[in-house]
């Protein structure tokens, strides 16, 4: 029964088509009451009775797809809380939404577009239609594009102003426009082509371009200036700073010649990437219907590609599309993106966990936190449904983390013994990345050891007695003592390659989807985002205005602007 979840079905469900009606509030469906009804039974058990009814858990709880093992054992969960789950999604309608995504439907609704990121990894051949035309030639037309431009900028045969060959690639693009390519380029270091230095700036504060540029050569400095809508103000700027730092150091008469050696843009907004005077044929496109967040595979990853070669970012892509394939026929009980995003509803929503933590045992992996921040909370950090209506159970939680083993020095402490609960994803490769240095070996399995003890103690803890019977003084038994019971799920790979970050990035993609198609809130859009911005442009205006203006904020901000203004000399 729960195979049949998500197997192939020309009709929708009843309890799908229902869902479509603004009529039930989630936390009103018997699935919901049916969740809360169970979770007053098995809330309160330990994880170290659960490993016990159930010895085997470990082996059961898993399942593995596009080189992916998870081990999900170590949530508190049972098998019914599953079934329980999963016949929440279903009466949320999951089966149906999945092939709405694929099949190119306006789910982003209240922009009213696709979202339709698996198109961007799909093989050439692939039939998907939006307004009936087929979008997987033009996808294929623009990495070949890439592809080529790579070619030329690796081989050399793609040269500076002066002639020089370009030696550096600086990324400028912020949120999805830099994470994706700069979490990739960290990610795939041993991947990269020697001689080509990568930096990453985002940050409207100058500081971040002026290090990124410290020690570059102009002559062999290449900016690959990333924007969808080509209006971002941070990125705007650093472009211009970047175009005048470069113009100004080739000491080039014709600037508009210099501009176009050294500068390529990204973007759907050709007319936006001409006024800054970047030529047609250094512009990279991709459709409106790829959100920024979801843009790693787009022509956004030219930074990646220019880093990897192609072949290396076909394999990444690759990645993807087995995970997409997987999330669009696997079982739900096998299918790995649905049991994540299950469990995330099950923690945000039942076990009341506000937080998530990612903690990836490879230092190669340090922004992926970063990356899933965006993914996750710009996603499904959302107050109302699609219909409009305020929900009335948490949604999307806070995406945060380190790099083990350095957390485990600094917040670990809390995950362990504080008084909030914090669910872990954990994520390792049994063999160290790229190719073999026999140094590392033996610091991969300390590494590797300390995230499989780390997921036992949070599990299961140090009881009372354990700790008595080691001698402690009793004064110290209290703080000594582990509660457990601290649920966690393990990604494991074999190692960290193009296909396997593909497939990772995939994951978390439908498992976000999964977690917002049952909140029924519009995962695709990012409104929250406008009301800082609108304000910004007006303060903007008034703290550079050479005479007193008359402010109308609150009265905490309009003091913060005069005393800025007074010690800015203004
Ligand atoms: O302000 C949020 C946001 O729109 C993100 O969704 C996006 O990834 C980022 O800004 C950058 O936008 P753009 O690519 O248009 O510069």
């Amino acid at each position: 029964m729960l195979n049949t979840i998500l197997s192939p079905d020309p009709l929708p469900s009843r309890a799908a088509a229902q869902v479509r009606s603004a009529s039930t509030p989630l936390t009103r469906r018997p699935q919901w009451r049916a969740l809360q009804k169970h979770h007053a039974q098995i809330g309160a058990r330990h994880l170290r009775e659960l490993f016990a009814d159930a010895p085997a858990r470990g082996e059961c709880f898993q399942a593995e797809a596009a080189g992916l093992y998870l081990d999900y054992s170590k949530q508190r969960i049972s098998g019914e809380t599953l079934q329980l789950l999963w016949e929440l999604a279903d009466a949320c309608g999951l089966r149906a939404r999945i092939e709405a995504m694929f099949r190119g439907d306006r789910i982003n609704t209240t922009e009213r577009r696709a979202a339709l990121h698996v198109a961007l990894r799909a093989p050439a051949g692939t039939r998907i239609l939006v307004d009936g035309r087929d979008v997987v030639p033009e996808v294929h037309a623009v990495l070949a594009r890439m592809q080529a431009f790579c070619a030329q900028v690796r081989s050399g045969a793609w040269s500076g102003h002066g002639g020089r060959r370009i030696r550096n690639i600086v990324n400028i693009g912020v949120g999805g426009s830099g994470l994706g390519p700069a979490m990739a380029c960290a990610a795939l270091r041993h991947y990269r082509q020697p001689g080509l230095t990568f930096r990453f700036v985002s940050n409207e504060d100058g500081a971040d371009l002026s290090e990124a540029l410290q020690g570059l050569d102009p002559a062999e400095t290449l900016f690959v200036v990333c924007s969808k809508t080509f209006t971002t103000q941070e990125t705007l700027g650093n472009a211009l700073a970047a175009r005048a730092w470069c113009v100004h150091g080739l000491g080039a008469a014709d600037a508009l010649a210099a501009v176009a050696r050294h500068f390529v843009a990204v973007s759907t907004n050709a007319a936006g990437v001409a006024d800054f005077g970047i030529e047609a044929d250094s512009m990279f496109g991709f459709p409106d219907w790829v959100g920024g967040r979801y843009s790693i595979d787009s022509a956004i990853g030219l930074s990646t590609m220019l880093a990897i070669g192609a072949a290396n970012f076909r394999a990444m892509l690759d990645g993807m599309h087995a995970m997409d394939t997987h999330f669009r026929n696997a079982p739900a009980d096998r299918n790995l993106p649905v049991l994540m995003g299950l469990l995330g509803v099950w923690n945000a929503n039942f076990l009341a966990a506000p937080t998530l933590a990612v903690l990836p045992y490879a230092h190669d992996l340090r922004r992926l936190p970063a990356y899933l921040q965006q993914l996750e909370m710009e996603s499904n950090g959302k107050h109302v449904t699609e219909d409009g209506f305020p929900v009335d159970h948490a949604t999307g939680p806070i995406y945060w983390g380190e790099p083990g083993t350095n957390g485990q020095h600094s917040f670990y402490q809390l995950i362990h013994q504080g008084t909030q609960l914090v669910p872990c994803d954990f994520i390792g490769f049994c063999r160290p990345s790229g190719p073999p240095e026999p140094h590392r070996n033996r610091q991969h399995d300390l590494l590797m050891a300390n995230l499989f003890a780390q997921g036992e103690a949070l599990a299961f803890g140090r009881t009372e007695a354990e700790v008595r019977a080691d001698g402690v003084s009793a004064a110290q038994v209290p703080h000594r003592v582990f509660e457990g019971n601290r649920p966690s799920s393990t990604l494991l790979a074999e190692q960290l390659t193009p296909h396997t970050l593909g497939a990772l990035v995939a994951l978390y993609e439908h498992s976000v989807f999964t977690q917002g198609v049952i909140w029924g809130i519009d995962s695709f859009d990012q409104w929250g985002v406008e009301l800082g911005k609108a304000l910004a442009s007006r303060t903007a205006e008034e703290i550079v205005a050479p005479a007193e203006p008359s402010l109308a904020h609150d009265s905490s901000t309009n003091a913060l602007i005069r005393r800025y203004r007074r010690l800015r000399g203004r």
